[in-house]
């Protein structure tokens, strides 16, 4: 291989973890890990990476790379290359089962998208499958720039040395601790004030979109994100050499039995597409611009590695923290926005570390927004082109925007005391059931990447695995005139079996059908 290509390789493989490394990393996935168990939750997680997101994921690179198209025609293109014809109707079938497992779960809502999704993928084939994660992808950037939102409030909090409010200065860590949870729950419930930080978020993301600063904060962001490892790395001795640390590193290393439920896994399952950025189109966008000669299993695995890598060093930052100070490991979307401020507030120079930390949090942030608007955004130019010759671009980008505004109000507002309008939290209940969770930040974000993200991965799977097949495609998997027969097999094995069948067990054992079994045993 010549310099050249080897340099560019490099290059996907940033680009990539750039997409893949955001607030799934070091927002997410600490708390998720502290709601679900701890240790357990983290061995299930790396498992799940490993046989189930990384087959997906080269799958993923795969089709964009083969088909150079956005993600509608791609599975169109993909479809049609199949050697069987009858998978978009075993995706009927799957989608009918999975209308069953929402209705046992009184998620009426989910029920009705399930069965549309029936008549939806016997009809028209894997096209829609292309347009289920452009909307799954416009969904989740709804509420991902709402906790873009939060770090814009707490880079100002940092800036203006407010992170911890002024008059606990001085006292014990827990004090601290206790009041800078406080202070971020009642800076959720006032939806005024998350409404700036969410309405600047969006407004940059927007705005690089249209070509703004995009390039600019591209390039910036290949110097910032090296440096966020750095300063994780620095919070992470902090947080370690904090009195009573020991128990935090201990509650996310060590696997414990009886933290294992079928929850644990689907939730862990969610986290790991949501984090991979798998299942939202962005992943086949990349792949389309990857060249002939660059090896996909090598990327896929360096992708995996270091966005494992961020998400288990913020895990390192937070918890030793989270203990040391008293905190509950298990406190939800907030854990960080608590842990945090405690830990700045015992360094030395500690509001500018907070401003560097939120600033670079938000940085890879953007990047990520982007990214999610840019999937919606390039299926409704391709689309639109065909009516409206100028400027449709713009009207691309406006009509995700917009979309994504709205779908975001409604998560903003839903963090809020709606205790005057009991209506909102029934409506949510009515229509979420068991999948509701208090708000509707937290509602969308479970169906989204807990159920949503899983479904769209499985039919990858079974769209690669089953009609286009690892025979053909498996070559394409290495760099051309590279000769490594066995790990193409293995690739296959996993993405035809393993994953699949990994997926469809979680979702039975979830929605309790193994139960019978399960007590046989
Ligand atoms: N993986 C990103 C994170 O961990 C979030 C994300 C999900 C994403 N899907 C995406 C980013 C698509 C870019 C494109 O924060």
């Amino acid at each position: 291989m010549t310099r050249e290509n080897w340099t560019s390789s490099i290059g996907f493989i940033l680009a990539s973890a750039g997409s893949a490394i955001g607030l799934g990393n070091i927002w997410k996935f600490p708390y998720m890990a502290g709601e679900n168990g701890g240790g357990t939750f983290v061995l299930v997680y790396v498992l799940c990476v490993i046989f189930i997101g990384l087959p997906v994921m080269c799958s993923e690179m795969l089709i964009g790379r083969h088909t150079r198209r956005n993600i509608i025609n791609a599975m169109g293109k993909i479809e049609r290359l199949s050697a069987n014809q009858n998978v978009r109707f075993v995706m009927s079938a799957l989608s009918a089962g999975m209308a069953v497992a929402f209705a046992t779960m009184h998620a009426w809502l989910p029920v009705v998208l399930a069965l549309a999704g029936v008549y939806l993928f016997a009809k028209k084939g894997f096209a829609i499958l292309g347009w289920v994660c452009t909307i799954v992808a416009l969904a989740i950037l709804s509420y991902y720039a709402v906790i873009g939102g939060w770090i814009v409030e707490y880079i100002r909090l940092s800036l203006t040395g407010t992170l911890v409010p002024e008059a606990v200065e001085g006292v014990a860590a827990e004090a601290v601790a206790k009041t800078s949870q406080t202070a971020f729950d009642a800076y959720i419930a006032d939806p005024w004030r998350v409404l700036v930080g969410f309405v600047i978020f969006m407004a940059v993301t927007g705005w690089m979109l249209l070509g703004g600063i995009r390039a600019g904060i591209e390039r910036m962001s290949k110097i910032l994100m090296p440096l966020l490892f750095i300063l994780l790395l620095v919070v992470i001795v902090r947080s370690v050499t904090l009195p009573g640390a020991y128990e935090g590193i201990e509650f996310l290393l060590k696997p414990t039995m009886d933290a294992f439920t079928p929850q644990v896994v689907l939730m862990a399952l969610g986290q790991v597409f949501f984090s991979l950025s798998l299942g939202m189109a962005i992943t086949v966008t990349y792949g389309s611009y990857l060249h002939k000669e660059h090896n996909i299993l090598k990327a896929a695995g360096w992708v995996g590695v270091l966005d494992t890598c961020a998400a288990l060093m913020a895990g390192l930052a937070i918890f030793p923290a989270v203990f040391a100070v008293g905190l509950a490991p298990s406190a939800g979307p907030g854990l960080i926005f608590g842990a945090l401020p405690a830990v700045f507030d015992s360094m030395w120079l500690g509001p500018v570390w907070a401003t560097c930390f939120f600033f670079m949090l938000f940085i890879a942030a953007v990047t990520s927004s982007v990214a999610l608007l840019e999937c919606g955004a390039t299926v409704f130019i391709e689309r639109l082109r065909r009516g409206h010759k100028r400027g449709s671009r713009r009207t691309a980008v406006l009509i995700g925007f917009v979309l994504c505004t709205v779908m975001g109000l409604l998560a903003v507002f839903s963090t809020a005391d709606w205790s005057h309008m009991p209506w909102l939290g029934k409506a949510i209940e009515a229509s979420m059931g068991d999948l509701a969770k208090g708000n509707w930040l937290d509602t969308l974000d479970n169906f989204a990447s807990n159920w949503m993200l899983p479904f769209t991965a499985l039919c990858t799977a079974l769209l690669v695995g089953w009609g286009w097949t690892p025979r053909r495609a498996g070559r394409e998997l290495l760099a051309q005139g590279e000769d490594w027969r066995i790990a193409p097999a293995i690739w296959g094995f996993l993405l035809r079996w393993v994953s699949p069948i990994g997926i469809l067990l979680v979702f039975l054992y979830v929605a309790g059908f193994l139960d019978p079994i399960l007590k046989k045993l």
